[in-house]
């Protein structure tokens, strides 16, 4: 696919289809992460895969995180929040390393991490894929950053749901850069 096809042409899927990926497909898009640019070469992405029943381990560290704060909520509720995970077959969670020298700028290595994330996107549109890019408080709780292996203070990046599309968005066109371009000549 041609990149300016796939970077116009990309879109949020949200409903993707159970059918699961085989792992070269998933080697194929974490290769694309790793091909983001970053400052002193520390590679500062790390990537967490979760297939089938490891998608339900996050979820069950997810609804234990949000019944420690919210005691006594509805099962219903707490049921819901196990089922995130479950909504794609491939859940690529992304975070940033913290600077290990002082050289390196922690918001160098998100912005690294975060390029890492697109590329990812890109690459499942390329092969077909279909993917959203999620955060939400997940992102940010400390039970899933243990969970993951990352410290507390360690930024998740996002969670890339990532499957065969099911069900497409209604085509939209983005709004340009204009109004967001200051032009110095
Ligand atoms: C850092 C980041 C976090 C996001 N978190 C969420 C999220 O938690 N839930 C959600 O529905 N969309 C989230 N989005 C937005 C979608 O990924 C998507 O970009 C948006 O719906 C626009 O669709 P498009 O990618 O087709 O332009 C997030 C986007 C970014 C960049």
């Amino acid at each position: 696919m041609e990149i300016f096809e796939a970077i116009h042409g990309r879109t949020t899927v949200s409903k993707v289809k159970q059918d699961e990926l085989s792992r070269d497909i998933i080697e194929k898009l974490l290769s694309a992460g790793a091909q983001a640019p970053n400052h002193h070469k520390v590679r500062p992405w790390r990537f967490v895969v979760l297939t089938g029943d490891g998608r339900k381990k996050l979820g069950d560290v997810m609804s234990a995180s949000f019944l420690d704060r919210n005691p006594g909520a509805p099962t219903e509720g707490v049921d819901k929040i196990r089922a995130l995970p479950l909504r794609a077959p491939v859940v690529i969670a992304v975070g940033a390393d913290k600077p290990a020298d002082t050289k390196i700028i922690e918001v160098e290595n998100i912005s690294a991490a975060s390029a890492a994330c697109q590329n990812i996107l890109l690459a499942a549109h390329a092969l077909g894929l279909g993917a959203i890019w999620r955060t939400g408080e997940w992102a940010r709780d400390a039970k899933v950053k243990e969970f993951f292996g990352f410290a507390e203070d360690q930024h998740i990046i996002g969670f890339i749901y990532v499957g065969h599309p099911d069900v497409m968005p209604d085509p939209y066109t983005r709004v340009g850069f204009e109004d967001r371009v200051t032009w110095v000549e």
